[in-house]
């Protein structure tokens, strides 16, 4: 069989990041090898994002532009994948007719199938029915042996929540949780290729293992990764505060390679808001949360999302909101205007709030944490700071960057005869603080490996960017 390319492009969340590793290793057998060349490219598989309305028009938008490759090249093909594909099905395709394949969140698997059938027939396909109840939610195969230290690894899809504005349980379906023996032994086989640090995804990992009965429950699945030799530091996300146990909250104080970060969305400040988004706690209920947690580990850094402009949303529910961003001190906010996904009941909520009004509040908000943000990382000049080594920084070709446990991005220049490398984990000082990341100096401090707790951040100096692009 002949040397094929593929190109992915994945936009979303960090299951898609995921699926599309997922993708690669399933194309393997059929001798397609990745390209971050897309002109090279003889399949381009594209992973979407339906989250919000913006997400679903840059699907659209990169479609339009492969209208003209396809022309040029009828023998490429195109599939789209995830959660627009899985939503919009068969209007995909008469909306965007170039398009070979289309197939959904519960297709992953049968990928290979579809892209040999539009190979050898020349017709195009779409699935999105159901997983068959024998298909996997991992695929096992080659680890990709790019130069990196981090990982995502998905330990539950789905989620069971139906917060009123959000499309995710219909696009993912219900929470499954893997079983634990099965995403054990793929974070050890990352850990053989090099990986150092594991981030544990899901919509609401929190709730891992209640459902499915695999006799392990999400503070025990941590002890267990914890247990793995040769990994650093694990992290996860996204939690859901009303699944928060006190047993998780006490994980962050028994487990070393726990970092101290937790992204803990609250979505509004205002308990009439929290109601009509069927959230399923209170502000009160928040706010002790965030207390039990700084109890535990005064060094935590908490992030989180809000939505502006829920519909029904006045100014005393915003006003609730900043109030509560206020108490709480984030270290990074993630902000979204609220905006209508096909089939979710607020979608059919009245009182929409004008798009103006959502702008006015968006921009308040974001230069009250923005002073919290800058604040934060000021106050980390002057200390040293533990960083895995990421990678080349995005910044400048002569920059390393990486993250401190807390998750703040550091960029350093390393000299010339450096043995620094990715993977490794230094002790930085921090010479001067932006509000997206952190400038540091390796120099002085040696290069051997570091082992210090969490290099003296106090809860007073977290931070922003949780790095990821809903
Ligand atoms: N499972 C995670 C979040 C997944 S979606 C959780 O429950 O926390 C990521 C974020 O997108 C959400 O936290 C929410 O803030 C935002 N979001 C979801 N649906 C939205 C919508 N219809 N409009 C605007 N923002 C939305
Ligand atoms: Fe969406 Fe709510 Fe589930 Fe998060 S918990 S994925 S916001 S339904
Ligand atoms: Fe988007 Fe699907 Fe993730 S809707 S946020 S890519 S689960």
């Amino acid at each position: 069989m002949k040397q094929k390319r593929v190109h992915i492009v994945t936009m979303g969340c960090q299951m898609n990041v995921y699926d599309s590793e997922q993708m690669l290793r399933l194309l393997a057998p059929l001798k397609y090898r990745p390209t971050s060349e897309l002109e090279k490219a003889d399949l381009i598989l594209l992973n979407t994002c339906s989250i919000r309305e913006k997400a679903e028009h840059k699907v659209y938008s990169f479609l339009g532009r492969l209208v003209r490759v396809k022309q040029r090249r009828p023998d490429i093909i195109i599939g789209v994948g995830g959660c627009v594909a899985q939503q919009e099905g068969y209007r995909l395709v008469e909306r965007a007719p170039h398009v070979d394949i289309v197939f959904g969140t519960f297709a992953l698997g049968r990928l290979p199938s579809l892209v040999r059938q539009v190979q050898d027939q020349k017709k195009q396909v779409v699935d999105i029915n159901p997983r068959g109840a024998s298909e996997p939610l991992y695929v096992k195969g080659p680890v990709f042996k790019a130069e990196r230290a981090t990982a995502f690894v998905t330990i539950m899809e789905g989620c069971d929540n139906f917060c009123t504005y959000c499309v995710v349980p219909y696009v993912r379906g219900r929470e499954v949780s893997r079983k634990p023996e099965e995403i054990l032994e793929e974070i050890r086989l990352l850990v053989e290729n090099g990986i150092r640090e594991v981030t544990l995804i899901g919509q609401n990992v929190n709730a891992y293992g209640q459902k499915n009965g695999h006799g392990c429950d999400f503070p025990s699945l941590l002890e267990h990764v914890n247990d793995i030799e040769g990994l650093r530091r694990i992290r996860f996300t996204t939690s859901h505060p009303k699944d928060l146990s006190d047993r998780l909250i006490d994980a962050f104080c028994r487990l070393d390679k726990l970092v101290p970060h937790i992204h803990l969305p609250v979505q509004s400040g205002s308990d009439r808001v929290l109601r009509r988004m069927n959230r399923g706690y209170a502000r009160d209920f928040y706010l002790k949360k965030v207390e039990k947690l700084c109890n535990v580990r005064p060094d935590i850094a908490i992030t989180s999302d809000i939505i502006i402009g829920f519909p029904g949303e006045e100014r005393v529910d915003f006003e609730a909101t900043v109030h509560l961003v206020r108490q709480v001190g984030f270290d990074s906010l993630f902000l979204f205007k609220y905006s209508d996904r096909p089939g979710v009941p607020a979608a059919r909520f009245s009182n929409k709030v004008p798009e103006a009004i959502k702008g006015e509040r968006f921009s308040t908000l974001l230069e009250v944490q923005r002073e919290f943000t800058l604040k934060k990382n000021k106050a980390l000049v002057g200390t040293t700071q533990e960083v895995l080594v990421e990678g080349p920084s995005k910044k400048s070709v002569d920059q390393l960057t990486g993250r401190t446990p807390c998750n703040r991005i550091v960029n350093f220049t390393d000299g010339a005869d450096s043995m620094v490398h990715v993977g490794q984990i230094l002790p930085v000082r921090i010479v001067e603080a932006f509000s997206h990341s952190l400038l540091g100096d390796p120099g002085g401090e040696g290069h051997g490996e570091y082992s210090g707790e969490n290099g003296g951040i106090s809860h007073a100096a977290r931070n922003e960017s949780f790095g990821f692009d809903y």
